[in-house]
């Protein structure tokens, strides 16, 4: 008969197989191992038999084949007990999901759509709202209808507000009570079209929305999609601290920028992309877009001489797609997927669960006021701004051509925050 004892955790008594099965995912084989030696042997009555065997079973379900042998792993594992005394795993916290309400302004577009579709599956979402125009060709309510027929726990509805009429007139019910908006309202840049042409077009689309939401949903964490990123962000979390509210509350996602450096890494190193992370600072548009590939286990082994051709292949990733889709369209899909990804990184740190992220928001980690590096995702939205950590040569000198185009892009948004303000 194969000793039992006590987990501690739940009070039931366990085989060593059970329990390196029900730990198994979790923590390491030889924390699993350390942590069997501080449980106490179980006394074996008939009666705890009885009432502790429906309970092991459960967890011996998790898994169908246990490799861990108990036997020879005693030895090791008695030797590393004392040492290992911190690595006691502790059964992880199962948090329930969360019941988050997220809107999508411009959901009737071209990355509105598919990114809907992805909140829609989110574990977190339970109420999803579709806004946009009443010029938009496809109407908010048809695509909330579509939305509406997958097996998932959020329901959906659509919100239609008038063109050249402001938001705020349209959003009550949409806003209020939200947690997440998610902004891709506004237009694509054309091309010939200068950033700052398409800044002035977009930042006011962006300052009805982000006035709306100032008035129903305060409290709400606002995904800033809408390009020009690197100036409407500082424009609209500018007007939000003038209005007394909280400008890391306003966030620019740069998502799509680690995406495509992860997915060129994996391409170029022959890894899986899942276990690339490399991190993207600076700006969100061409050389403000720095990827920090000596900072990723599988990006560090880029050949030096690749490096410069890797980094530009980043930064012309959004030209490539524009120029595929014969200047029809930039890129809707991918955005979609990495605005996803980013709402469902916000939604799970609103949970409990904390995140790391890449995002571009105010930040005091350069000389610049706004700056796109690493930031914890938690209760609050951005609960921390992470330093950029070390940079190798060719990192340090791009951050300053990074810093000297940005700032000027910065100063746009500052001045459009200095001339108005939020109703
Ligand atoms: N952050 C990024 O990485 C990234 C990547 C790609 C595109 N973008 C930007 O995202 C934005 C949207 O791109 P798209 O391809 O989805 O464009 P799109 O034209 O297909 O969709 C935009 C949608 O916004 C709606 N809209 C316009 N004004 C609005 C308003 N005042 N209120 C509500 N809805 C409004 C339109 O009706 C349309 O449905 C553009 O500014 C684009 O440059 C950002």
């Amino acid at each position: 008969m194969a000793e039992r004892r006590v987990d501690p955790e739940d009070g039931a008594t366990y085989t060593w197989d059970e329990l390196s099965q029900f730990y198994n995912r979790k923590y390491k084989k030889k924390e699993i191992e350390a942590y069997w030696e501080t449980c106490k042997p179980a006394k074996r009555t008939r009666k705890a038999k009885a009432e502790e065997e429906p309970k092991a079973k459960a967890k011996s379900k998790a898994k169908a084949k246990v490799k861990a042998k108990a036997e020879a792993a005693e030895p090791k594992a008695k030797a590393k007990v004392k040492a290992k005394a911190k690595a006691v795993p502790k059964a992880k916290e199962t948090k329930p999901s969360g019941n988050f309400k997220v809107v999508v302004c411009g959901g009737c577009g071209g990355i509105g759509q598919p990114m809907a579709l992805l909140m829609a599956m989110d574990k977190n979402v339970k109420e999803l709202c579709i806004y946009d125009l009443d010029i938009s060709p496809m109407p908010p309510a048809g695509v909330a209808q579509d939305l509406i027929h997958l097996e998932r726990k959020c329901s959906v509805k659509g919100y239609v507000g008038k063109v050249n009429e402001p938001p705020v007139n349209f959003m009550e019910e949409c806003l209020t009570g939200c947690h997440l908006v998610l902004i891709p309202a506004g237009l694509p840049r054309k091309p010939g079209q200068t950033r700052d042409d398409l800044f002035k077009i977009n930042a006011d689309i962006a300052k009805g929305i982000v006035e709306a939401c100032a008035k129903y949903c305060p409290e709400a964490i606002l995904a800033m999609i809408v390009n020009p990123v690197n100036s409407i962000v500082p424009a609209m979390a500018e007007l939000y601290k003038k209005k007394g509210l909280d400008p890391l509350k306003i966030i620019g996602v740069s998502t799509l920028d680690v995406v495509r450096a992860n997915k060129f890494v994996a391409e170029e190193t022959n890894k899986n992309p899942n276990y690339i992370s490399v991190p993207v600072i600076g700006g969100h548009a061409g050389a403000t877009i720095l990827p920090v590939f000596s900072q990723d286990k599988a990006g560090k082994l880029l050949p030096a001489e690749k490096v410069p051709d890797m980094d530009k292949h980043v930064q012309d990733a959004g030209t490539d797609v524009v120029n595929a889709k014969n200047g029809k369209g930039s890129a809707t899909l991918s955005m979609a997927y990495a605005g996803a990804r980013f709402g469902s990184a916000i939604l799970s740190g609103l949970s409990g669960r904390k995140r790391t992220e890449c995002a571009y928001c105010a930040s005091t980690v350069t000389d610049l006021p706004y700056f796109a590096q690493k930031v914890v995702l938690g209760a609050t939205g951005i609960e921390k701004v992470l330093p950029l950590g070390e940079l190798n040569e060719h990192e340090t000198k791009r951050l300053e051509e990074v810093k000297t185009q940005l700032k000027g892009e910065i100063d746009t948004g500052l001045a459009y925050a200095v001339a108005n303000s939020l109703a």
